[in-house]
């Protein structure tokens, strides 16, 4: 088992910041997506690529800097198969 099963996250000084940002600026993401409104997701994407630049700079890390993806991350899967929001088992 690794080392990270036991590390307690939330013991982290930047982890109540980690859920405002995750709780906050992601749900927008999130709901635009459950909605399929396309305008609000590229809204909300764009404010949570700020949003990590923000905390970044914010915290003396702004050489790492978050980009918009111009294409899905995961190359492995064939993303234009027809599925629905609401699919996914929570
Ligand atoms: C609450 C502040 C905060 C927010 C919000 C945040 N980050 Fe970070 N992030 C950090 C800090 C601090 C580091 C550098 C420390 C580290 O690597 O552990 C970091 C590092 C990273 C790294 C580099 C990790 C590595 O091992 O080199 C990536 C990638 C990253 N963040 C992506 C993101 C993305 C994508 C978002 C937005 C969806 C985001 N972060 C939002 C604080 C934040």
């Amino acid at each position: 088992m690794s080392d990270l099963h036991h590390f307690n996250f939330e013991a982290v000084d930047e982890y109540k910041a980690w859920q405002g940002f995750y709780e906050g600026a992601f749900t927008s993401v999130n709901k635009a997506i459950q909605a399929k409104d396309i305008k609000g997701f590229e809204n909300a994407y764009a404010t949570v690529i700020s949003g990590c630049n923000d905390c970044h700079a914010g915290m003396g890390y702004n050489f790492v800097k978050v980009v918009k993806m111009k294409a899905p991350a995961d190359i492995g899967i064939d993303y234009m198969v027809k599925s629905e929001p609401g699919i996914v088992h929570k």
